[in-house]
């Protein structure tokens, strides 16, 4: 019997009067209370996708990656893609997955926006968190950029909590990058080589990292493509043993992804070497045939700077969580 199978109960009235959250007996549908029903929160299916895509596209000036991403995410085994519907149409869509046993991660919250600023957001946010935590998580956490003031302010009423102050710092490397002059970065290699680290540094490189300035800047997260959880010494030695591990001088990096975009989950450094630190992994980007370098740093003046002065763009964002 799953943990899904508890008939008809009602599990949350807490939050919104008139949209009180039914967990129904055939799985893990949930449901607005019908006898107040104006709107309904369920999971999506391979039908929403059209709708879903009709409203979704061109959500930015970039545009959206959630027309990709739907028709994975209906499918996905550790996750639950979620509705709000009003007159049999998808207004509003949403995406939670469990990172790790005990944290959540939502994504991808999208209001048509026909019908923003009726509380829809939140009563998705208030779903998917009822989600997470009948799948165990203890912890649902979400990323937004600074200047979305609408999303921050859409989280916050429901009772996240802005936690962490990231940059996500990139850079075009390989023939991609235009003339490193350009931008301030020297030519040559750097005075830091980046080298694979050994699985017996990994209890080395987590204590390192976690009690340092940037360890404790970002919580004891780390960030794999768009997501964050803890990391765990586990986590570290997995790096070390498939070659994400790097010793740089004196800190360290873990890497997520090294083509098309050589992904830093984490790096340890210090002011002095930091510098040094972003050319050391520009040249170990470059050397592995990736296109562009891309560095998770929490948002520390002298990191920052240094991740500047070595030809990176930084976009300020911040992790928001809500204990469950
Ligand atoms: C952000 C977004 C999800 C909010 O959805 P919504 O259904 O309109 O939000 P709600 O109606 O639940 O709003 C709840 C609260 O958020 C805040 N809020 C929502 N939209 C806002 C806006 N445009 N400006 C300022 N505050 C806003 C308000 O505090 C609001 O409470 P209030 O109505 O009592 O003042 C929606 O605007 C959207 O889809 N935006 C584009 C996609 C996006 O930015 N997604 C998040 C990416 S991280």
């Amino acid at each position: 019997m799953s943990r899904y199978e508890t008939e008809g109960a009602l599990i949350a009235d807490r939050y919104h009067p008139r949209f009180a959250l039914w967990l129904s007996a055939d799985g893990c549908e949930l449901l607005a209370d019908p006898r107040t029903l104006t709107m309904h929160i369920r999971p999506a299916t391979t039908s929403d996708i059209p709708a879903i895509v009709a409203f979704t596209t061109g959500t930015f000036e970039w545009g959206d990656y959630v027309p990709d991403a739907i028709a994975e995410w209906i499918d996905d085994p550790d996750g639950m893609a979620m509705v709000a519907v009003i007159d049999g149409e998808p207004v509003g869509v949403t995406h939670t997955l469990l990172l790790t046993p005990t944290e959540a991660w939502a994504h991808g919250v999208r209001i048509h926006p026909d019908h923003r600023g009726q509380g829809t957001a939140g009563v998705l946010a208030e779903s998917l968190m009822q989600w997470a935590h009948y799948a165990g998580a203890r912890v649902v956490r979400l990323l937004i950029e600074d200047d979305n003031t609408s999303s921050m302010k859409q989280v916050d009423k429901v009772g996240f909590r802005r936690t962490v102050h990231l940059m996500r710092a990139s850079r075009p490397v390989g023939e991609a990058t235009a003339n490193p002059q350009g931008n301030g970065v020297r030519r040559g290699p750097s005075n830091l080589v980046a080298k694979p680290g050994k699985v017996q540094d990994a209890t080395m490189a987590m204590t390192s990292w976690a009690s340092s300035e940037i360890g404790r800047a970002t919580r004891g997260l780390v960030g794999i493509e768009w997501t964050f959880h803890k990391v765990t010494v586990d986590d570290v030695t997995r790096a070390a043993r498939s070659g994400h591990l790097w010793e740089i001088g004196s800190g360290w990096a873990m890497t997520s992804a090294m083509t098309p975009l050589f992904q830093v989950a984490m790096v340890d450094t210090r002011s002095e070497d930091a510098y040094e630190t972003f050319r050391a992994l520009t040249d170990v980007a470059n050397n592995r045939g990736a296109e562009g370098l891309v560095v998770w740093i929490p948002a520390l003046d002298w990191l920052t700077q240094a991740a500047r002065r070595a030809g990176c763009d930084v976009t300020p964002m911040s992790i928001w969580e809500c204990s469950l």
